[in-house]
């Protein structure tokens, strides 16, 4: 059987930056309350006419580039997002006409808000360890400016927006070794966006259509669910705290992404953290942090990497790779 192995890794994050500082003119918050509650320092904001496929086009054509591949050579694209270009088609398909790549392959999206990458990753790795598909690419990529509340302190400072892009490829190295997926939709009222376009337009006028969160109360379930994923994901590999090279979280809040890589045995400077500079970007953290710790020579070929992931629904998942 196949395994899946990432040829190559690409990011996009558009060039506006917001700070700490200017959401303190707008929100009553402190550059001080918001780094020391969640290590963010500030975030990247897409410009009014960037769409997600923008975003995702682009990291995109980098990943493709760093794998020394064409886009005619995809047979898969999976897109995760919370905040696609349409309703339908997919930014999957939007992307196929934006690259370029042959009529005919497979491409959808994934919907499993900030657990979106890792879901869309084992999913892409599914096609191509049963050979459904040869070379994948696997994105993460999210406008999250758009679906905030400009005037909730509790949530508009905690998101960014950016694009992650990897590409996955059959082959009979390890590659992706195990991936470990789970869902529970009994707490929705802890974290959503509660409007949806089965409901109406008309029900958006009443500004529903925003992220809504009881932060301190996801906070507790992350920590704990992302303690028990990594006990799952080390258990299943036969292997203990302190064996895994590199952890590479989504970057919810630099408190949590600790206690995970407390948990995992690791110190943190062996936990990819991008927090500080792009914010929480959902789907995209994961492929975004990957992405920067492979271009900056940390994570190198053989190392071995747990990604792992919580968000809304609620969703949880992780991945171990031998990069
Ligand atoms: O990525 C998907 C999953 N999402 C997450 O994993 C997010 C998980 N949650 C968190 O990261 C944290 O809970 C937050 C960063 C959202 C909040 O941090 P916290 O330490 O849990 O704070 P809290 O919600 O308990 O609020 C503490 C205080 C409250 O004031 P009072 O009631 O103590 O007077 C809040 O109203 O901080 C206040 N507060 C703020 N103050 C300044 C909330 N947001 C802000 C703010 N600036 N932006």
């Amino acid at each position: 059987m196949n395994r899946s192995c990432i040829a190559g890794t690409g990011g996009y994050l558009p060039e506006r930056v917001m700070t700490n500082a200017e959401l303190e003119a707008l929100v009553d918050t402190s550059d001080e309350w918001i780094r020391e509650r969640t290590g963010i320092t500030q975030r990247h904001i897409a410009a009014p006419e960037q769409t997600c496929s923008d975003l995702a086009d682009a990291a995109s054509r980098r990943a493709l580039a760093n794998a020394g591949l064409d886009a005619g050579a995809i047979d898969l694209v999976v897109v995760a997002t919370s905040t696609p270009d349409h309703v339908f088609p997919s930014t999957a398909c939007r992307l196929v006409e934006r690259l370029g790549m042959p009529s005919g392959i497979i491409a959808f999206d994934v919907s499993a808000a900030c657990s979106g990458f890792i879901y869309a990753l084992d999913v892409a790795d599914r096609f191509i360890r049963t050979g459904g598909a040869s070379r994948a690419l696997v994105i993460g990529a999210e406008v999250f400016s758009r679906i905030l509340d400009w005037q909730d302190r509790g949530t508009c400072v905690l998101f960014g927006d950016g694009a992650g892009a990897v590409v996955l490829e059959a082959g009979k190295e390890p590659g992706v070794l195990s991936t470990h997926l789970h869902a529970d939709g009994r707490q929705t009222p802890l974290l959503n966006v509660p409007w949806g376009v089965s409901q109406g337009y008309e029900r958006l006028a009443d500004e529903r259509g925003k992220v809504s969160m009881r932060g301190n109360e996801v906070f507790r379930v992350a920590v704990r669910t992302l303690g028990a994923l990594v006990d799952e994901t080390l258990e299943a590999n036969g292997l203990a705290r302190g064996d895994v090279d590199w952890l590479v979280p989504h970057q919810a809040n630099i408190r949590i992404m600790m206690a995970t890589a407390r948990k995992l045995g690791l110190p943190p400077s062996r936990m990819v953290s991008t927090v500080a500079e792009h914010g929480n970007t959902s789907a995209a953290s994961i492929p975004l942090a990957l992405d920067q710790a492979v271009g900056d020579g940390r994570i190198r070929r053989g190392d071995l990497l747990l990604l792992e992931a919580f968000g809304a629904g609620f969703t949880w998942g992780s991945a171990l790779i031998r990069y």
